[in-house]
């Protein structure tokens, strides 16, 4: 889909990068070219990724043990990164979620997940963003939220306000850096199956029916589709396009909205068809 070395030149850092979602998109942006670091709390996952990397696409990524919850943790970081040249784009992919019953929740539960998502994503952010202005230099922060950014997500409520609070930085920081060339933007998928998501996110408790019928496209997603997606929006393809999030979910958001009654009717005979066609006296 993308021409060689379309990533040739970017250095690009992914929070949360060492394993899932956060893997996939750098082992695509790697694989079109571009200079990758990660970072992550646990450094042995890191090693292994990049250890991985190195053996399956012949590429060394830079790798960094940083909790970004820690501010002072991301701003050292930042100062190592930038030791060995300018970040061209930040993907704030680090994220912590659990299913709970809201008002069971203790502040720090509360914090766990609003610190990594939003504080986290603010911190590097920020870090990033101050660079690029002192330096006068272009740059490029992508988000990647979830669709319940949009819609809200009951039982996972800390993770869908973090995520609308980053939706709000982007539409904010659009306008505030867009005169100094950084673009923001965001992608919110639906479900994506990966080992953190699933184990936190989808007991077998939760779906009376599998987790498909209820996307429209009656599938869940797919690492490369996601990455294809986070790649043309940090490419300068995509140059033009600032504070926007666009949704990945294969219709799931739309057919909640829907309704079950939507579901209902996809299994509606042909004779039921007919026979509202007639008339009624
Ligand atoms: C209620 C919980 C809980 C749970 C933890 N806590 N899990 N409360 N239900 N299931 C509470 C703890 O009791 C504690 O509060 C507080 O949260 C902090 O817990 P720790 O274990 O000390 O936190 P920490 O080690 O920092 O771990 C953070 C974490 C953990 C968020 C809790 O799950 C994590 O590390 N997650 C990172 C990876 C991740 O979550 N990946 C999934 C992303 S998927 P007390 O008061 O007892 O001390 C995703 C998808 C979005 O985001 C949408 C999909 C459709
Ligand atoms: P994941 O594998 O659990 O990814 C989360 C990553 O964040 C891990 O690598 C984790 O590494 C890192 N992380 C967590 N807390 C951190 C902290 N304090 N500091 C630094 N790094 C931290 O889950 P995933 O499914 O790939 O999720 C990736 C992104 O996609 C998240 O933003 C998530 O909200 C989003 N998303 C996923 C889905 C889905 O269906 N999978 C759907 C919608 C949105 P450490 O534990 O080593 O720190």
């Amino acid at each position: 889909m993308f021409r060689d070395g379309l990533l040739a030149g970017k250095r690009v850092l992914i929070t949360g990068g060492g394993t899932g979602l956060g893997k996939s998109i750098g082992r695509r942006y790697v694989e079109l070219g571009a200079e990758l670091v990660i970072c992550g709390r646990r450094g042995e996952v890191l090693q292994a990724t990049a250890d991985q990397f190195e053996r399956e696409l012949g590429a060394r990524i830079d790798i960094h043990a940083c909790d970004v919850r820690d501010a002072e943790a991301v701003e050292s970081m930042m100062v190592r990164i930038w030791e060995n040249g300018p970040l061209d784009v930040l993907v704030n992919n680090a994220a912590g979620n659990f299913l709970a019953r809201t008002e069971r929740l203790s502040p720090r539960a509360v914090d766990a997940v609003i610190d990594i998502v939003l504080k986290g994503g603010a911190y590097c952010t920020i870090a990033a963003g101050r660079r690029w202005i002192d330096a006068g230099r272009r740059g490029t922060v992508l988000c990647i939220l979830t669709q319940s950014a949009l819609v809200g997500a009951p039982f996972t409520v800390p993770s869908a306000m973090a995520k609308a609070g980053l939706l709000s930085m982007i539409r904010s920081l659009a306008v505030e850096w867009g005169p100094k060339g950084i673009r923001l933007v965001g992608v919110a998928p639906g479900p994506f199956p990966t080992e953190g998501a699933w184990s936190r996110l989808m007991p077998k408790e939760r779906h009376r029916e599998p987790v498909e019928n209820g996307i429209a496209l009656r599938r869940v997603g797919r690492h490369e589709e996601l990455a294809d997606l986070c790649t043309f929006l940090v490419s300068d393809n995509a140059g033009f396009i600032t504070g926007e999030a666009i949704v990945i979910d294969g219709g799931k958001w739309l057919q909640g909205a829907a309704g079950p009654s939507a579901v209902n009717m996809q299994n509606w005979s042909d004779e039921t068809w007919e026979n509202l066609r007639k008339p009624k006296s």
